[in-house]
């Protein structure tokens, strides 16, 4: 067999390394354009995941690595003149040079063919071979060459960074984020061995012009750089190695291989430094190939299986680098942030390290983050404990008079089984028992304003004397056998309305007795929906006097809140979304003119209900679709309710239209809620794919939100915040007399049960290579 490798980088070394140990017989050879000992950068690192690895994989080439790196332990955050160490990390720092030199001898050893300042233009001199490997890095040129069959996608980022070393000694892995007068930079810096580290050097483009980079040179710019950061490098020099400043390229590629050549590492798909993948990405592509090589009887089949079981694992690194990338992105957001939420911020960005997590392995620092949250709420007036506080989700919460006794919150939720709009016993059970299991606050699902502003013949209205009767008793259930707050939703359907119950058909329009719907412009929800009719002043002057009505029926049922429903596709939303108004007149056009109605509406209820409770909107913060709304837009539309009066903004995201195209994921629209909360100053409750009371946690300590809702999980799990508070033993939630002897159990039983699954966690952690250096510098045996 004949392997030609363009590429002699982590990626091409270590797969020659792998392919040969497997098939000592074939004809392996390595192109590499470089000299041998040409290299840029400075260190790479691995998690002690990623070299059990390599242990297993190649244990000669992984003890000469571990015998030079550097390990740590500890991730530190300079921010504002403090410093916050978060233990418990495990990652180790090598020199990018010395690795490739190692790849370089082990892969000599076994019989792999090395051929440096070999720069490959054209690969049909490799016909002959069996299987070609394109390592050929970041700017792949066979990439390029067959840009249509691979589809590589590039996304160039906006922050600029530049890859510098130093010879300043780092005991951990160091982020430094530096105010300076022209804006943030941010300091990416980790030791790779002794004397040596590397600092990536990072910065959004208006702070990089206003610090005049663009016309530097190289060691013009690391002067500039060490000005700044010199507080820290104490009279160490910056060194430079090809340390332009550039924009980071996120590259995802559509296919992998193209008959027998296959890509490998950064020429695929890249994954950002701040998480430090590239090189472990590279390194494990090359595992994945081998892997699949040994596995399948022909290299068609390997590739197949390669690029198949390989896609999953780099794209959920890229999401967690994307997810990242953009934490840094948008720093400014936490500028003003106490330093330790901030560091909190820092450790959590990325999703892999949550609230839970951190307990286990830097308690005190949580509980330093718990206790500023804690001061956080003491501030707004409320007499929490700051010695021994709660966790974040057991903090109050005060929204004009209304008190909250904790921040975990039932989402509003259709239970489509309303008769003419009226609650009956399903939803006398259905939020009572939601009630009782112990949440802050309860949104009542989608409420109508009017018989044909339902959604579906199944949805709850709020228009006449016997709804208001019906959400009178779940209101007084609610008030007499719990803690809980309880909002109602207003809504009206719009376009969207006379469709199915969601079991039969979401969004699809009734067959039979269905009515005529409204919205901002005549577009059909599907091709086949019913054709709304374009709004009217008569007819916006109606919709305006039903919400009011409702909305005073609501006072009179006793409700707590009022949440005005912009969201979703709705009625309103088809106002806010420029895919769904397309009018000329002063509701279209503008952000300004298509946020006019809806904001009538809000102003109309704000004036009719109470001053003292208050009122939040539902919004969706992006239509994931182009053309429509995206994550700035919802900035000024929460702003805009904001001057209006509302206290809390409910970021949701999507469905305006059918063929948007949203990207799910955990938490997936927490970072919208973020932006709106950050950006506009105004409080938000986030939602979406948060299954656990950890993540509702990390989300709060990270300053992303103030309140976390969850719709699907309560759907099954009605005591779901009762069963958190067992687990963060916030003795004091509430718990209605009869069911006291559950409460107490649970509360002792979830103290072992805690303790044991935290056992498993430690149990499950990869060993640190902390305690395996001595073993790694033992004498190799014969291999
Ligand atoms: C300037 C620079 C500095 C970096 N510094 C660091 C760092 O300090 N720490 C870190 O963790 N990561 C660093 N990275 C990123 C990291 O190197 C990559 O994620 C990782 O090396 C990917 O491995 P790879 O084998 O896929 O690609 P590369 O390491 O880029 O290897 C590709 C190789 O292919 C060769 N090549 C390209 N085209 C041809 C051709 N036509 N013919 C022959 N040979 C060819 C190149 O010379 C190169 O050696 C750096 C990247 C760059 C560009
Ligand atoms: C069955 C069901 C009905 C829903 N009905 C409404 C609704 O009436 N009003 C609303 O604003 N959102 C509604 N939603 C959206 C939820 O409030 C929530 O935003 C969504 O389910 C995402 O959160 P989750 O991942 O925690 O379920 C509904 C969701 C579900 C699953």
């Amino acid at each position: 067999m004949k392997i030609a490798i363009i590429g002699g980088g982590p990626a091409g070394l270590y797969s020659a390394i792998l392919l040969k140990k497997q098939r000592p017989e074939a004809e392996i050879t390595v192109y590499e354009r470089n000299r041998s000992d040409d290299t840029f950068g400075f260190g790479v690192v691995f998690s002690d995941a990623t070299l059990d690895n390599f242990e297993k994989y190649d244990s000669p080439s992984y003890r000469r690595i571990t015998q030079e790196f550097a390990y740590w332990d500890d991730i530190a955050v300079h921010f504002r003149g403090t410093v916050h160490r978060v233990g418990g990390n495990g990652f180790c720092g090598c020199s990018r040079r010395r690795l490739l030199l190692i790849l370089q001898e082990r892969a000599r050893e076994l019989g792999v063919t090395l051929i440096f300042e070999a720069d490959v233009d054209d690969e049909a001199r490799f016909a002959d071979a069996d299987l070609v490997v394109l390592a050929d890095g970041v700017n792949s040129r066979f990439r390029d060459r067959y840009v249509e069959h691979f589809q590589p996608e590039v996304d160039l980022r906006s922050n600029m960074f530049a890859w510098m070393g130093s010879t300043r000694p780092l005991d951990a892995f160091t982020f430094i984020f530096q105010e300076t007068e022209w804006g943030p930079f941010i300091a990416h810096a980790y030791q790779y061995e002794a004397g040596r580290s590397t600092w990536i050097f990072e910065t959004d483009p208006e702070t990089f012009q206003r610090a005049g980079l663009a016309g530097l040179s190289e060691k013009q710019s690391a002067d500039r750089m060490a000005a700044i950061f010199g507080w820290f490098l104490e009279g160490h020099p910056l060194l430079i190695n090809r340390s332009m400043w550039r924009n980071f390229p996120m590259i995802r590629s559509k296919r992998w291989v193209k008959d027998n050549r296959v890509l490998l590492g950064d020429a695929k798909a890249t994954a950002h430094f701040s998480i430090g993948s590239g090189t472990k990405l590279a390194m494990e592509d090359a595992i994945a190939l081998s892997d699949a090589m040994l596995r399948t009887p022909t290299i068609e089949a390997a590739l197949k299986q390669y690029e198949d079981g390989r896609r999953e694992e780099v794209e959920k690194t890229q999401h967690a680098a994307d997810v990242s990338l953009v934490w840094f992105e948008h720093v400014d957001r936490f500028w003003d942030f106490d330093p330790v939420q901030f560091a909190f911020g820092v450790m959590t960005r990325a999703k892999a390290i949550t609230y839970d997590n951190l307990t286990l392995r830097a308690p005190d620092f949580v509980s330093e983050v718990d206790k500023a949250f804690a001061k956080q709420v003491r501030a707004q007036g409320l007499d929490v404990d700051i010695e021994k506080p709660v966790a974040p989700m057991f903090q109050p919460l005060r929204l004009r008079e209304m008190t909250l006794a904790n921040r975990a919150v039932v989402s509003p939720m259709c239970m489509y089984s309303a008769k003419e709009g009226v609650p009956g016993d399903f939803h006398l059970v259905h939020y009572g028992s939601r009630a009782i299991g112990g949440a802050g606050l309860i949104f009542t699902e989608m409420t109508c304003v009017g018989r044909d502003a339902r959604i579906t013949p199944g949805c709850a209205g709020l228009w006449n004397d016997e709804q208001e009767a019906a959400w009178r008793r779940i209101v007084d259930f609610v008030h007499a056998n719990s803690a809980t707050r309880i909002c109602l939703q207003l809504g009206h359907a719009g376009r969207k309305g006379a469709t199915k119950l969601m079991w039969d058909g979401m969004d699809r329009p009734l067959e039979q007795g269905g009515w005529d719907v409204l919205s901002a412009s005549p577009i059909p929800y599907y091709p086949d929906s019913q054709v709304p009719r374009e709004m009217d002043r008569a007819a916006m002057e109606a919709v305006k006097a039903a919400f009011v009505q409702a909305a005073q029926r609501g006072e009179a049922c006793g409700f707590d809140m009022l949440e005005l429903h912009c969201a979703h596709g709705y009625l309103l939303a088809s106002f806010i979304s420029p895919l769904t108004n397309t009018r000329t007149d002063a509701y279209g056009g503008s952000l300004e003119n298509r946020l006019r109605f809806p904001l009538e509406i809000f102003e109309a209820l704000r004036a009719v209900w109470p001053a003292h409770k208050p009122m939040s909107v539902r919004i969706s913060a992006t239509d994931w679709a182009d053309g429509g709304i995206v994550g700035d837009d919802a900035v000024l539309i929460a702003r805009a309710f904001a001057e209006a009066g509302v206290d809390l903004v409910d970021v949701s995201t999507g469905q305006t239209v059918r063929d948007s195209r949203p990207v799910y994921g955990r938490m997936f629209q927490t970072p919208f809620s973020e932006q709106v909360r950050n950006e506009a100053r105004v409080a938000t409750m986030c939602v979406g794919n948060i299954t656990t009371s950890d993540q509702v946690n990390t989300i709060l300590a990270a300053g992303r939100a103030d309140l976390v809702a969850l719709g699907r999980p309560h759907l099954i799990d009605p005591s779901f915040t009762m069963k958190a508070a067992a687990w963060y033993r916030a003795e004091d939630i509430f718990c209605p007399p009869p069911y006291l002897p559950g409460k107490e159990q649970i509360f002792r039983n979830t103290v072992r049960d805690r303790q044991d699954f935290d056992d498993l966690k430690i149990k499950a952690k990869p060993k640190t290579r902390a305690e395996l250096k001595a073993e790694a510098t033992k004498p190799l045996a014969a291999e």
